[in-house]
């Protein structure tokens, strides 16, 4: 990335309390116009991260720059950054109207101009009518989207999201995620996000960084994160997924032989340095199998097994399935009423659908 295409970037930021190392030397650029998500698992240092962007916490160490320029000396309301807090943090005592008019009533924006902006916003969030509410006499969606509201109204240039969607019920969680997409899109703002959810990072990130114990392991695009993760940690964390231990046995360019159990495979060829003989994982995502009955002709890799077990998702039946003498998540979409499998199955698996991970 450019100096000039990078509209966000953390450069080498190390934040400290005390003892404890919130963030660790992070280092991350986000372009203009990008739906950017941190990902990662409770304390990993997110909201911190979030937070020295926005300006509430001073990084130890490093630099954080928005639009080519070096911030951290800049107070919050400088930066062009606006942030929608995990609790919502809507003012009790003020209406949806007061809520979202407060930051520019701050910055002394003529009372015109005022109630424009804030009828405009509501509008555009979808709380036309609610105006006189009080946050207590408004839903969890609807409180989240005053929140939104009260961040948009000043017209930031970065906006930054924790956690927003977390209090809520799954379904409207579902409804939110996309019209928090279509909302970005629409006003082709750079977001920062934050989730420890991954199905929500997956769904709505042009680009995620999954932060583990204070540090950035992994960066890239959705499927990338998905497909190729780095780490065995990345892959448990971002969805359901067999790692199963292999020996690497040739290496060609590009490709990989691996062994496990009485199987073999040529597959993709990682990143990692590799020797043969080294002991790696191999990390196959569920929905990657097909399954069928045992005496139906495999395409690819043929992994005969017997099921051991199955779980009903709705849109999916999981089943696991044991080949020789380990239990592999498998997943069948839509998987109607009465075709479920019992015993013995064929397994089948596309040898771009295997990665290999070596730590
Ligand atoms: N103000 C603070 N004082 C002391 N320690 C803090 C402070 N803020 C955060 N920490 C510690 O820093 C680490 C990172 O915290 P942070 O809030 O950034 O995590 P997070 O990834 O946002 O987690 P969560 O998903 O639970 O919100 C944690 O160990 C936390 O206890
Ligand atoms: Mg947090």
């Amino acid at each position: 990335m450019t100096p000039e295409t990078a509209h966000v970037r953390v450069s080498h930021v190390t934040k400290r309390f005390g003892g404890v190392t919130a963030v660790d030397d992070v280092s991350f650029e986000v372009p203009k116009g990008a739906f950017a998500t941190l990902l990662g698992p409770s304390g990993c240092g997110k909201t911190t991260t979030l937070r020295m962007i926005a300006g509430f916490y001073d990084p130890d160490q490093g630099d954080i720059e928005i639009a080519g320029k070096r911030v951290n000396e800049l107070p919050v309301h400088r930066r062009g950054t606006a942030m929608v807090f995990q609790d919502y943090a809507l003012f009790p005592h003020m209406t949806v109207r007061d809520n979202v008019a407060y930051g520019l009533r701050v910055a002394h924006v003529s009372r015109s101009e005022r109630e424009r902006r804030v009828a405009e916003t509501l509008a555009f969030v979808g709380l036309k009518g609610l105006e006189g509410r009080w946050p207590n006499q408004l839903s969890g969606g609807q409180q989240q989207r005053v929140a939104v509201a009260r961040a948009l109204v000043i017209e930031p240039q970065v906006l930054l999201l924790d956690e927003p969607l977390s209090n809520l019920d799954a379904k409207l969680r579902e409804q939110l995620r996309v019209e928090m997409r279509i909302l970005q899109r629409r006003l082709g703002m750079t977001f920062v996000y934050v989730t420890h959810d991954q199905e929500e990072a997956l769904s709505l990130s042009d680009w995620i960084a999954v932060m583990n114990a204070g540090r950035v392991e992994q960066a890239g695009a959705p499927w990338e994160i998905y497909y190729h993760p780095k780490t065995a940690f990345l892959a448990d964390f971002v969805g359901a997924v067999n790692l199963v231990p292999a020996k690497v046995t040739d290496l060609a360019d590009g490709t990989v032989t691996v062994s496990f159990g009485r199987h073999h495979a040529k597959v993709r060829r990682p990143e990692a340095p590799l020797r043969a003989g080294q002991e790696v994982q191999l990390c196959v995502r569920p929905e990657s199998f097909t399954i069928a009955p045992p005496d139906v002709a495999a395409a690819g890799l043929s992994l005969p097994g017997a099921t051991v077990r199955r779980a009903f998702l709705g849109d999916t039946m999981r089943y696991w399935v044991k080949v020789d003498d380990r239990a592999w998540i498998v997943d069948q979409p839509d998987p109607g009423g009465s075709a479920t499998l019992d015993g013995a199955v064929s397994l089948s698996l596309r040898a771009d659908r295997v990665h290999v991970i070596a730590e």
